[in-house]
């Protein structure tokens, strides 16, 4: 007798959609069939579409320290209202997680809280060298080359080179913030004398991440590690990632929701509420991004899921912070992409299921097949609905996507054989 079936749904299965009853036995896919069988528990999905669970590798919970943004049970519940079964937390927490210490301490913390599958990603710093070898267990290192939340950073190339060759050696991705630090200093002095909302996306233009990425590249190129980059906003950018690729090197990169949804005019209505690195572009930038992860030349999605409070958001527009929460709402966004006929079903998988889950070595996930983990994103790809800060689930309790009308929603998130979210 089987623990679990998921049963009268269709599932996407080998590539494609076809009616199927998936049964789990100690959180692992153990048949997938057509017929029915007996399992302890059942979870009718009549008219739902079960997808392998989705992976949101790139999320700030923002525990230890900034537990009044967001902690692993909030952030978590959020993710699991967004369809997602697996999030990769990243280390600019209060500490970092810099040390072999600090990480473990954020493991044991996430292991309580947390109720869905989660990896960890080491913090990369000019010191601590000795400690990113000792690690064990994480998803990737993390580099970030210019300033934002927290005080993380690598400034150097000979330091960001060390990184890349530790991650190297320990075979794990080392994912980027791409954003040259030099250049952001030069643009913010110029522009300190505007207040605008629009004078911080005029300081980060898109030649700061070219640059940023540039020097990353040339390290990578040394090193030959697995350069993961992180939130690209612009199709330059995506251009350089893909010549990268063709040149031999392994590169990947994830777009966010708002870069893909999102652009200067929301700027102009929401102010600061979509102050973020790297900031919102023009119209044109994103609707060629969204198609390149529409094509694939942008590998994944993730949402940078960055909760700040409204009151540190509603400051001038050099101290407010930085930063949009996004775990819930990644995925819906997709989905109408999706139920609108502008992506394939087949697309979406592999951008939030698939391939994260190949980037980041989770080997048991991202497909329905017998033998994997039980994690699955069961949605309604016909249902409308309307996005509310309201009904968000992170402690910082609004969404930038307030008001939105969408088509498709997550009806049911199973972690592990266990239902962790039903609508
Ligand atoms: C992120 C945060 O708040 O942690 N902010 C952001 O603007 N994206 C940090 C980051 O991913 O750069
Ligand atoms: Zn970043
Ligand atoms: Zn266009
Ligand atoms: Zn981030």
């Amino acid at each position: 007798m089987f623990d679990l079936g998921l049963v009268n749904g269709k599932a996407f299965v080998c590539g494609k959609v076809a009616d199927a009853n998936i049964y789990v036995s100690k959180g692992k896919i153990a048949k997938v069939s057509g017929a029915r069988e007996k399992a302890e528990k059942t979870i009718d999905c009549s008219g739902l579409l079960i997808l392998p669970g989705a992976i949101d590798s790139h999320v700030h919970f923002r525990e230890p320290g900034m537990e009044k943004k967001e902690d692993w049970r909030t952030g978590s519940r959020a993710a699991a209202a967004g369809g997602i079964c697996t999030v990769i937390d990243m280390p600019n927490t209060k500490p970092p997680t810099t040390t072999v210490k600090l990480l473990e301490e954020k493991r044991k913390i996430a292991e309580k809280k947390s109720i869905v599958n989660f990896g960890l990603n080491f913090g990369a710093s000019s010191e601590n060298a000795a400690e990113m070898r000792k690690a064990k267990g994480i998803a990737g290192f993390k580099v970030y080359m210019g300033t934002t939340t927290g005080d993380l950073k690598i400034e150097g190339d000979t330091d960001i080179l060390q990184a890349f060759r530790i991650a190297k050696a320990k075979g794990v991705p080392a994912a980027v913030h791409a954003e040259d630090e030099g250049l952001i200093r030069h643009y913010a002095a110029l522009l300190k004398g505007r207040g605008d909302p629009l004078a911080y996306c005029d300081s980060r233009p898109v030649s700061v991440a070219i640059k940023g990425l540039e020097r990353a590249i040339a390290q990578a190129s040394i090193a030959k590690n697995h350069l993961h980059v992180c939130h690209v906003s612009s199709i330059e950018e995506v251009r350089l990632i893909a010549e990268a690729k063709k040149a031999g090197l392994k590169v990947t990169c994830e777009a966010c929701p708002h870069h893909l949804f999102m652009g200067r005019k929301d700027v102009e209505k929401l102010g600061n509420f979509v102050k973020m690195n790297p900031p919102l572009r023009g119209d044109r930038e994103r609707h060629e991004l969204l198609r390149a992860l529409e094509t694939g030349l942008i590998d994944i999605a993730a949402s940078d899921h960055a909760p700040h409070l409204r009151e540190e958001k509603m400051k001038g527009v050099w101290e407010a912070a930085s930063g949009v929460p996004g775990v819930e709402t990644m995925l819906p966004l997709l989905l109408n992409e999706v139920a609108r006929g502008n992506m394939s079903l087949a697309r979406l998988v592999e951008a939030v299921c698939e391939k994260p889950a190949a980037i980041f070595g989770f080997r048991k996930k991202g497909k329905i097949a017998k033998g994997f983990d039980a994690d699955f994103t069961v949605v309604d790809l016909g249902k409308e609905w309307v996005i509310r800060d309201e009904e968000m689930h992170s402690k910082c309790g609004w969404t930038p996507y307030h008001g939105w009308k969408i088509r498709g929603k997550v009806e049911k998130t199973i972690v592990k054989g266990k239902l962790v979210f039903s609508s």
